[in-house]
This record gives C-alpha cells, sequence and structure tokens, in this order.
C-alpha cells in the first residue's frame, strides 16, 4: 500500500483534524453499505424504512428492519479501520470524529468523542411524547413496542430521510470543518447532506482533504488527494507512517 508522502507530511504536520466516516467503513466488519452494488438500497426502499411516512404506514416493517439490521450490528466486531481512527484521536489534541453510521463500532473500538450525525442503533423514544424507551423492540407475533407513558408508537433514534440532523453534533462537525488542517472523508459516497457537505466545506477554504476510498465518488473532484483501498487496509498504515515521520 503506497501512500503519497504529501498526505503523511501533512497528517504529521496538521494540528487540528476532522474526520467523517460512512458505511464503507464498517463493510470489512460484514455490514452492509447503502449505495454499492449489492447495497441495502439496492434491495429495500429508503421511503418505506427510513422516512416518518414509512413508518407510519406501516411500523411492524420498519421494526422487523431495524431489528434485523441491531441483530447484525451486535454480531460485528469493529475492524482494523475503527481501531485506527481510535489511534489517531489520542494523536491530535484538535480531533473531530463525526460518523453517518448508526452502529456504534467508533465507539466499541475505543473512539472516545464521536458525533454521531444520523443517531444511532442503540437508543430509541417515543414518536408522540419523545420518551426515552429501554424496554424490548423485538417482539413476538407481529407486535410493535409501544410507550408505557402514552401509548404511541417507539421509533429508532435514527435519523430518517426529511428529517433534521441532531443540531448540535452538526454544528461542532461543521466548525471543526471550518478549522482543521486536514480532512479525512472514509466510505461514504458523498451523496447525502448536509453530512457531505462537510469536507466541502473545508476544501473550499483549502484544508488538504483526502479521501479514502476503493472508489472514486461525485465529489472527489473536489478533494486534495484520494487513496483507493478499503479503510481497514489504508487506515492503520497511514496511522503507522504519521508516527513515523513525527519521531
Ligand atoms: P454509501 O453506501 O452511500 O457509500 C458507501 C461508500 O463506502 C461507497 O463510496 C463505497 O465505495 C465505500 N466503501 C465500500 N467498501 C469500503 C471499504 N472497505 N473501505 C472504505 N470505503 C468503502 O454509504 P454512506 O455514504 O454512509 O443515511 O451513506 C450515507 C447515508 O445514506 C447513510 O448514513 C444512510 C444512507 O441512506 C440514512 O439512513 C439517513
Amino acid at each position: 500500500m503506497e501512500i503519497p508522502d504529501i498526505i503523511i507530511d501533512k497528517l504529521a504536520g496538521a494540528e487540528s483534524v476532522a474526520v467523517l466516516t460512512g458505511a464503507g467503513i464498517s463493510a470489512e466488519s460484514g455490514i452492509k453499505t447503502f449505495r454499492d452494488q449489492d447495497g441495502l438500497w439496492a434491495k429495500f426502499s429508503p421511503e418505506e424504512l427510513a422516512s416518518m411516512d414509512g413508518f407510519l404506514a406501516n411500523p411492524k416493517r420498519v421494526w422487523e428492519w431495524y431489528n434485523l439490521r441491531m441483530e447484525v450490528v451486535k454480531n460485528a466486531e469493529p475492524n482494523p479501520g475503527h481501531f485506527a481512527l481510535a489511534e489517531l484521536e489520542k494523536m491530535y489534541s484538535d480531533f473531530s470524529l463525526a460518523t453517518q453510521n448508526i452502529d456504534r463500532l467508533h465507539q466499541r473500538a475505543g473512539s472516545k468523542k464521536v458525533l454521531e450525525l444520523h443517531g444511532n442503533l442503540v437508543e430509541n423514544f417515543c414518536n408522540k411524547c419523545h420518551a426515552p424507551f429501554h424496554g424490548e423492540t423485538a417482539l413476538p407475533n407481529g407486535q410493535v413496542p409501544l410507550c408505557p407513558e402514552c401509548g404511541g408508537n417507539i421509533r429508532p433514534a435514527v435519523v430518517w430521510f426529511g428529517e433534521n440532523l441532531p443540531a448540535e453534533a452538526l454544528l461542532e462537525a461543521e466548525t471543526i470543518a471550518r478549522r482543521c488542517d486536514v480532512y479525512l472523508t472514509i466510505g461514504t459516497s458523498g451523496a447525502v447532506y448536509p453530512a457531505a457537505g462537510l469536507p466541502l466545506i473545508a476544501a473550499r477554504r483549502k484544508a488538504f482533504v483526502v479521501e479514502i476510498n476503493p472508489k472514486e465518488t461525485e465529489v472527489t473532484p473536489y478533494f486534495s488527494a484520494h487513496i483507493s483501498g478499503a479503510s481497514g487496509v489504508v487506515l492503520p498504515e497511514l496511522v503507522k507512517k504519521i508516527k513515523q515521520a513525527r519521531k
């Protein structure tokens, strides 16, 4: 794996580093991405499974899908890409990791602070009174979880299409995009905004933006560099090289 010297130099000399991850970083943990050939959106409909209208029309179907995804995530393990980012966090006093992923694998790999832009698969809350829900969501006989407080439908704490991102996490992610020296955008197709706009904010102000992805994306032309490869291979190598360069 050949990583151009300029990328190592920029990262070794950086004071402030920001990262955005997408589904691709968890691909090597066995979790499907969305827009690849065998991705989730090739088989399932986002309108039905990841929107308020879809949920209200058929909460049972939406819960079956999320319960299945929770099972997959519970049985998955963080991969070397997640661990390398936890290591990278320790190397900079000004570091931020924003993720579009809802699988909590960054936290399980040891990342201390993660800005969850699309929520997570672990928490749930009432769609009507917004009370948090800590009970079981996978119920027998096709039952859906209901709020013990008000009887409303319980929903997963994920961001669906048409919904706002958590304001605080987004603001923090935008703020570091405006001041970082280097921005790493990893395993994301850059197709879903506002998350996809974060590396573009950094690129516009001439921060050094590196995309790590086996394929080029629609936003690749805006970035300073592209490393073609799987994040589980590229990131450990990158961390090793930065450490060597800093010695
Ligand atoms: P996508 O499925 O759109 O993109 C995944 C990207 O990961 C693609 O560009 C792949 O080339 C790349 N990839 C695949 N394997 C990889 C690997 N081993 N290492 C590095 N990269 C790899 O997923 P996201 O960009 O995360 O939102 O999608 C953004 C949002 O769209 C998701 O958060 C989700 C989805 O709809 C919601 O559900 C709200």
